[in-house]
């Protein structure tokens, strides 16, 4: 395969389709005279119990757009000996419809190293599914829009590491996982939300450098003894949210639970009632059970834990991730046909990179409910 795009750093590229990518067949999903895929009875049959555990929170006027779209997918998936891992912020037709894992960055992570498809299609961002390549790097990883980027890995480079490590010579490097391959490959260990405090502890050191966020570097460093060096990158999506958006949501909810993300700021982690990654924050409602809940994070994560627990009542706060929104039905679809974009990292740092979330691996999670 011909390497036709790639990004920044110049390490992960897209691939170009081969010819006989294009020719697979699809029997559930009939075409409509101008090729859109049609909503057919065995459409509707196929995906019907799909629908019933979404209904609540997709409109019965989509469903028709969204069910031909999970049929063919769903049996090109099969064709292609392929797996969905789908990221917890990914829209709820995608996330119950097409995916056969679930989860946050470590349990994307986890899953990508230990199944044994051909194919793994990424429904998150490119940092994702860069660390599917990494671990699994004979398999053919696919990214449906390659451009789903993310504004902490966007903060650093690797040449930005290099230089902290000669300002701190000696100090270890714990690298979260949103980054580049060539940013992990420059650290000791990587991290996620879900065991960033484990991993620092990890290490046995007095003092890390921690990147690229740094409101969890904060976060981090408030639940430890170990001094943090931040980087001050952050989250697009979570820096949004202020201390008087949690103040308004009490006031109007008495009574409300607030969870919130660790890439939020400190001065909104001071007003919430629990602080965890994604999948941190399900068991958190699952060990919990709150009447009421609001999930100061993503806005898709709301729809996907509503249908988990349909007697909890869920507020939607929305901020959008832009990046996590590039993937769609349609691109799921076209990158399965074609194989396309395939995610490579270069070899000069496949194996920093393995080796940073090797470590990571090792350590796990924090706790049940990290
Ligand atoms: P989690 O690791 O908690 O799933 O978070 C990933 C992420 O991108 C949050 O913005
Ligand atoms: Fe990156 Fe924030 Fe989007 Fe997560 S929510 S992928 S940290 S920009």
């Amino acid at each position: 395969m011909a390497a036709s795009a790639a990004r920044g750093a110049g390490l992960a590229m897209e691939c170009a389709p081969s010819q006989d990518a294009f020719l697979v067949p699809m029997s559930t999903a009939a075409q409509t005279g101008n090729g859109a895929l049609a909503f057919t009875p065995e459409v509707e049959r196929a995906t019907r119990g799909i629908y019933e555990q979404v209904r609540h929170v997709i409109p019965e006027v989509e469903w028709p757009v969204h069910a031909p779209l999970i049929a063919a997918i769903n049996e090109l998936k099969r064709e292609r000996n392929a797996v969905i891992l789908a990221h917890n912020y990914q829209t709820p037709e995608i996330f119950y419809g097409v995916a056969d894992y679930r989860g946050d960055s470590l349990g994307l992570a986890q899953e990508g190293a230990r199944t044994d498809a051909d194919v793994i299609v990424m429904c998150g961002v490119r940092f994702m599914a860069e660390t599917t390549k990494v671990l699994s790097p004979d398999k053919t990883v696919l990214l449906p829009d390659f451009e789903a980027g993310c504004s902490l890995a966007a903060s650093i480079t690797a040449a930005d590491v290099r230089r902290l490590k000669a300002q701190h010579p000696g100090v270890p490097v714990v690298c979260y996982v949103n980054a580049y391959a060539d940013v992990r490959a420059e650290a000791d260990i990587c991290c996620t939300s879900a065991n960033a405090v484990k991993v620092v502890e990890s290490l046995g050191a007095d003092k890390v450098i921690f990147i690229p966020d740094g409101y969890l570097g904060r976060y981090v460093a408030g639940q430890t003894d170990v001094e943090i060096i931040l980087w001050e990158g952050t989250c697009e999506v979570h820096e949004r949210f202020t201390p008087q958006d949690i103040r308004e949501f009490r006031q109007s909810r008495p009574g409300v639970h607030v969870i919130a993300h660790p890439e939020c700021s400190p001065a909104v982690l001071r007003e919430v009632d629990f602080v965890g990654s994604t999948s941190g924050m399900i068991s958190h409602i699952e060990a919990e059970k709150p009447d009421e809940v609001v999930l100061i994070t993503e806005c898709s994560m709301s729809d996907n834990v509503a249908v988990k627990f349909p007697d909890v009542e869920f507020v939607r706060p929305c901020n959008l991730c832009p990046h996590m929104k590039r993937i769609t039905l349609p691109n799921i679809l076209r990158s399965l046909q074609t194989l396309t974009p395939a995610i490579e990292v270069a070899p000069e740092v496949v194996d920093g990179a393995r080796r940073s979330l090797e470590r990571m691996l090792a350590v796990g999670r924090a706790s049940a409910t990290a």
